[in-house]
């Protein structure tokens, strides 16, 4: 008899070769010592949280170019700062997912047998915290601070309580911004150190939810490929990285990762 998946609730029996991708990946979780995960916006679609491309993506019908860079917003800082209260004050009423809470087991299961395990999200979001994942770097940054523009002071904002537009440093009076990383800016270089030693030093890689499209967190899986890592990719359609997988999981998130554990 075919292996069960979970509790005997098999809802992959359909689909055989998902199937027995979704169980090579939870044996792959059950033995590797080292293992990184790349999250980008499809790991937090299920919950409500946008993606930026494809259908009802944030990029729709709205240019990064006028919201997400740094000349955005030192043109119009009122309109980028309105835009990021919009997406703080949707969060407000999301949760963590099945997606999120799983890779959380995950993280629990590696380290409970010694391994090491770290999270590179591309999600501003902070859901995979708030489901409990401790070993992560947010290599986008993180919509959960704000950081002044002059002095660089950092504070936790929060997303339920509305406040004046664009924001101002309590300590100095100068702008305050989102401490996401916008396009044109470089990634924070102690995260994505800590990024590429994790993938380079994985024996499994596994992409969930990018389209692989943005550079250099893209080339993680790649990295990872060349040291000798496995790479597994669980997205709902082919990325620019599905080439270089092992194995390529059609899948919901919310669906597959929670079996892995
Ligand atoms: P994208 O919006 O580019 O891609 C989302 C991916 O998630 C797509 O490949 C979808 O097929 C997949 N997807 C959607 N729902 C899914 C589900 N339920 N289960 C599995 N996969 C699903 O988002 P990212 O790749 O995260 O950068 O975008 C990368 C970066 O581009 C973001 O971090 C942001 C953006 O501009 C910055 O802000 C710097």
């Amino acid at each position: 008899m075919a292996e069960p998946l979970a509790h005997g609730a098999d809802a992959f029996a359909h689909e055989p070769e998902l199937r027995q991708a979704i169980l090579e990946l939870r044996a792959e979780c059950a033995r590797a010592k080292r293992i990184a995960v790349m999250i980008g916006a499809g790991a937090s679609a299920e919950v409500g949280v946008p993606t930026f491309r494809g259908a009802g993506g944030l990029w729709n019908g709205l240019r990064a170019e006028d919201l997400a860079t740094p000349a955005a917003f030192a043109r119009d800082p009122l309109r980028v700062s309105t835009w990021y209260a919009e997406r703080r004050a949707k969060l407000a009423a999301i949760d963590p997912g099945p997606a999120h809470f799983a890779l959380a087991a995950l993280e629990r299961a590696v380290t409970a047998r010694g391994g090491r395990f770290l999270l590179i999200s591309q999600n501003v979001d902070g859901l995979h915290r708030r489901a409990g994942v401790s070993s992560y770097v947010d290599l986008h940054g993180t919509l959960l601070l704000d950081r002044c523009t002059r002095c660089a002071r950092e504070h936790a904002v929060d997303f339920g309580s509305p406040r004046e537009l664009p924001p101002r440093c309590a300590a100095c009076g100068a702008l305050e911004r989102p401490a996401v990383v916008w396009f044109g800016e470089a990634l924070s270089p102690l995260d994505w150190e800590r990024a590429a030693s994790a993938a380079s030093a994985s024996e499994l890689f596994l992409a969930v939810g990018t389209s692989a499209v943005v550079e250099p967190a893209a080339s993680l899986a790649r990295l990872a490929v060349a040291h000798g890592a496995r790479f597994f990719e669980l997205n709902l359609e082919d990325t620019l990285n599905s080439a270089n997988a092992q194995r390529t999981l059609r899948a919901p998130a919310g669906a597959v990762l929670p079996l892995l554990v």
